[in-house]
């Protein structure tokens, strides 16, 4: 086990009906904030009107920024950050996903420093300092909620990166399970295969001694298997949904990757294709995983062997391990398949057009994926398998 330190300070406020008491808590940081959110599902379900309720009997001052789109754009982000220093707002709250909690943590390093905020996205800059943020969260995939990360996507290029600072871990995150009750049966499911991805970028480590957080891992993944179809036919399972809106905090507040080095591989590939496809993110993971575990298994049989058996109940055949661990491939393809999903970029009306234009971008800084270094000859073979 790697040495490390483990440090998660976000307060969770979990249950139902919780975002009423949105006020009190974003009072702790003074009596104006800027109120940042996405393209109107807030409005739609009756969540805004309960928010704007909540922060006026607090009498808190409320500046508005709405318009966030799925892989936030980095110029809606500019415009926040010129609306904080013009009128000195020193609390950012998102209310939504993952795009709007990531575009709000952008707009609150960049107003604090004089540069453009893409330096800090290009590597030009380091993140030092950031506003607090608070969270109401809408739907349970990205666990920008309680992680250090924000990924942007800048229109300049369709660049999609992303950076991080212990600062950007929200102060607060109100998650009530009722809130994603509306989500399309389509946005449960990329949120599902996200979070289970983020399990995955940190189970599939080098590390050998890593019992503990294998195994919370594994129960991790197994919860959100088992309460994945039940969300999916019965939209308003209150109990279902507290499982998987939980697991995705889970997650990715680091906790599981106590230890161990991940891999995020995966991850770094289909912002590529994110990037350039503006598909959501949670689907491009279905097609990338399935074809990542098969270029890589046969670097560790025996941790994919494990995770066939232990996650997906694969019977452990001790005198074939390789197809122990190829049926476990196949159950992930086949359950992202099961839950709606594309599994192949050909189901994404992807063609391979973009392939060497990827398989550049993506490793112009480097090998991606700690697990196995991926070159740019690798992930063109990745995108051949995932074709
Ligand atoms: O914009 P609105 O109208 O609110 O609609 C959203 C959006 O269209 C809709 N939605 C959200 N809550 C809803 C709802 N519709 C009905 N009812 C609700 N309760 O869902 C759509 C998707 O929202 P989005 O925020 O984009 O989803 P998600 O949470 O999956 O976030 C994806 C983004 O997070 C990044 C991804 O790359 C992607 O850009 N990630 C951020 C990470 C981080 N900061 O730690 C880690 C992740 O790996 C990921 O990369
Ligand atoms: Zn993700």
């Amino acid at each position: 086990m790697q040495d490390f330190i483990f440090q998660n300070s976000t307060k969770i406020i979990f249950g139902k009906n919780k975002e009423v008491t949105v006020g009190e808590e974003a009072l702790l940081f003074g009596k104006k904030l800027l109120l940042h959110y996405g393209g109107g599902s807030i409005k739609e379900t009756g969540l805004y009107q309960k928010i704007i309720h909540s922060l006026h009997e607090q009498e808190i001052e409320i500046f508005e920024l709405g318009g966030v789109k799925p892989n936030p754009r980095v110029s809606l982000v500019r415009e926040g950050i010129a609306l904080c220093r013009e009128h000195s707002i020193g609390f950012i709250l998102a209310v939504g996903g993952g795009s709007v909690i990531d575009s709000a943590k952008a707009i609150a390093i960049g107003a604090t420093y004089e540069g453009d905020v893409w330096d800090f996205f290009d590597g030009k800059a380091e993140v030092t300092e950031s506003l607090p943020i608070g969270v109401v969260l809408t739907i349970p995939a990205a666990g920008s909620e309680s992680s250090s990360g924000t990924v942007i996507t800048n229109e300049d290029g369709w660049y999609k990166r992303s950076t991080g600072h212990v600062s950007l871990r929200p102060r607060f995150a109100i998650l009530n399970p009722e809130l994603s009750y509306t989500l399309p049966p389509y946005q449960t499911a990329c949120g599902i295969t996200d979070m289970m991805a983020h399990i995955l970028e940190r189970y599939f480590t080098n590390e050998k001694n890593v019992e503990l957080t294998d195994r919370l891992c594994e129960a991790t993944l197994k919860t959100i298997i088992n309460n994945a179809h039940i969300v999916l036919d019965d939209p308003t399972n209150y109990e279902a949904r507290a499982e998987i809106m939980w697991a995705g905090t889970i997650a990715h507040n680091d906790l599981l990757s106590t230890g161990r080095i991940g891999d995020w591989g995966s991850h770094d590939i289909e912002h590529e294709i994110s990037g350039i496809y503006d598909i959501a993110h949670g689907a491009g993971l279905a097609i990338i995983f399935p074809a990542w575990m098969k270029y890589v298994y046969k670097h560790d049989i025996n941790r994919f062997a494990q995770f066939a058996h232990r996650v997906w109940d694969v019977e452990f055949d001790v005198n074939n391990l390789e197809r122990t661990a190829k049926r476990g491939i196949l159950k992930t393809e086949q359950f992202f398949r099961s839950i709606g999903l594309p599994v192949r970029l050909s189901e994404a009306n992807i063609s391979d057009e973009h392939f060497e234009e990827m398989a550049k971008k993506g490793t112009e800084n480097g090998p991606l994926g700690n697990f196995v270094k991926l070159h740019e000859q690798d992930l063109i073979e990745i995108f051949e398998l995932a074709k």
